[in-house]
């Protein structure tokens, strides 16, 4: 099995939790390596964009086009159309359900929430940059509203 073989194994989204793979080291016995791909999956990444004022409002442009409705004009979660009975997210506060770094965020919007997906998942509509740019207008707006 060649190492891009690998790479491709271990990339393949968490479906199971455990990947084992054969790694034939040159003529001696195989070792057999585990990757936990649902450890690797989970590991929220690091914020590969700079907050600059540009990053910030292009974040705004996105929430305002597809998260306003429901997270509200000042994302304090009070939108005027969310669906009823769903509770939006006060997105500038500093209660987090579902983890606090810019990569949580990151993969809460881009991956939704379960099961009722109320919170959709917003990969493959908007690009995982444009993702990058709301968490930048998050934390942007989450400071001026605290005015600090
Ligand atoms: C249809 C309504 C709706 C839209 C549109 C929507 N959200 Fe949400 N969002 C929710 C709800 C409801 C929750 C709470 C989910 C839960 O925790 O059960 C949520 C949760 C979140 C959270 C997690 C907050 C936390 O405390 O961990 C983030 C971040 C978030 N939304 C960002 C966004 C962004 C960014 C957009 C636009 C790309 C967006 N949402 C669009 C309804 C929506």
């Amino acid at each position: 099995m060649t190492l891009s073989n690998l790479v491709r194994i271990a990339a393949v989204p968490a479906a199971f939790a455990l990947v084992f793979v054969l790694v034939a080291a040159g003529d001696s016995a195989p070792v057999v390596a585990a990757a936990t791909a649902q450890e690797e999956a989970a590991a929220p990444p690091d914020n590969p964009v700079e907050a600059t004022e540009e990053s910030v409002r292009s974040g705004l442009r996105v929430y305002g086009r597809f998260c306003r409705s429901c997270h509200g004009i000042r994302a304090d979660g009070q939108g005027m159309t969310a669906p009823t009975g769903s509770r939006p997210a006060n997105l500038i506060d500093d209660e987090w359900t579902h983890g606090d770094t810019d990569g949580d965020i990151f993969l809460v919007i881009r991956n939704g929430v379960p099961p009722a997906y109320d919170m959709d998942a917003w990969e493959g509509r908007i690009t995982d940059e444009e993702i990058w740019h709301v968490v930048n207008f998050l934390r942007n707006m989450a400071e001026r509203m605290a005015g600090r």
